[in-house]
């Protein structure tokens, strides 16, 4: 490897981040403010040791194959859905995410999403601008109130736990389904009970996705699950935007099977569901979960630590297939 290695990073990033990776390697960062195409993807993976990349940016093996040189690929992001991490493997690459920095700002994200579904924040504040308020009424804007009422958390992980531990001033009951294992903290300090998925959708009055997208949660939320949640209910999405079958989301939403919805996450990003930005008891944000200044400087440091170690040959700090190293 030169001593300069070439690092390619796919889209702009924060600046602490970039600046780390300087130091130690030539960078070339995309200019355009937009992800790059496959073709200048693949181009730019032909000569790097090292790649940055997003969660639009599709890291396969087509990828792999175009990159003789590449040492490693360090994801701008937690998720990594985009990412075929065993075929990293099965070429000895190490592949990494970035957790635990996001994990708060996607949790807030998450209960402003809840609390302006439930209290028509949004559709209130167009009134106020479009200037045809006509002045307070007993029967304008009646939402949800709710404290009290039971939070379902669905695929309980960091973000999930983060979410339960912002809503104990809201004196929220927990339940919670899915997740790789279930998370003791959870269980323990904020006393959730875990459920089969049919009597948590039925027990839950709003519903928080915080699940990462694997063919296990892929559609999860579907007609058949919307038909089984309290038509009062609240869904709020910050995971993936395939775990709901968005077209259903719309009949739901549209026809009362249940109340409200805050989406951060879209299945066919950037566009949207027909029909869903129509729907006056939908709150949809352009995927901005992460999108605080800590958050994204620490993912770009946490990115950047990554990559450099991975053309170091040492141990990167958020690996996602550590036994490659351990096989070098
Ligand atoms: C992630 O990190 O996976 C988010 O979706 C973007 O920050």
């Amino acid at each position: 490897m030169p001593s300069r290695p070439r690092i390619v990073v796919t889209r702009a990033i924060p600046e602490p981040g970039l600046d780390l990776l300087r130091r130690h390697a030539a960078v070339w960062v995309n200019p355009e403010d937009r992800p790059l195409t496959r073709d200048e993807l693949l181009t730019q993976a032909a000569t790097a040791h090292g790649v940055m990349g997003l969660l639009t940016d599709r890291i396969d093996a087509g990828f792999f194959e175009a990159a003789p040189l590449l040492r490693g690929y360090a994801n701008y992001a937690v998720g990594y859905d985009n990412i075929d991490v065993p075929e990293a493997t099965r070429r000895g690459l190490p592949v990494s995410n970035t957790p635990d920095v996001l994990t708060l700002a996607t949790a807030e994200l998450a209960f402003g999403l809840l609390l302006a579904a439930a209290r028509q924040i949004v559709a209130a504040d167009a009134v106020m601008r479009s200037g045809n308020w006509p002045g307070w009424g007993p029967l304008q804007f009646i939402g949800t109130q709710l404290t009290g009422r039971t939070l379902g958390i669905f695929g309980p992980g960091r973000i999930g736990l983060a979410l339960a531990r912002l809503s104990r001033g809201f004196d929220m009951p927990i339940v919670a389904c899915g997740g790789r294992k279930p998370n003791d903290t959870l269980v323990r300090e904020l006393g959730a009970r875990y459920l089969p998925f049919e009597d948590f959708l039925a027990t839950a009055d709003v519903i928080a996705i915080t699940a990462p997208l694997t063919p296990q949660t892929r559609h999860a939320f579907d007609a058949a699950a919307f038909a089984r949640m309290k038509p009062t209910a609240i869904l709020v999405n910050t995971g993936r935007g395939p775990i709901i079958d968005e077209a259903a989301l719309v009949t739901a939403l549209a026809h009362g099977q249940i109340a409200a919805a805050g989406l951060d996450v879209y299945e066919f990003e950037p566009r949207m569901a027909e029909g869903l930005a129509a729907l006056k008891n939908v709150v949809i944000t352009p995927h901005i979960g992460s999108a605080t200044r800590t958050a994204r400087d620490g993912m770009a440091v946490l990115a950047a630590q990554n990559l450099l170690a991975m053309l170091d040959g040492t141990t990167p700090p958020t690996c996602l297939n550590p036994e490659v190293l351990a096989r070098s």
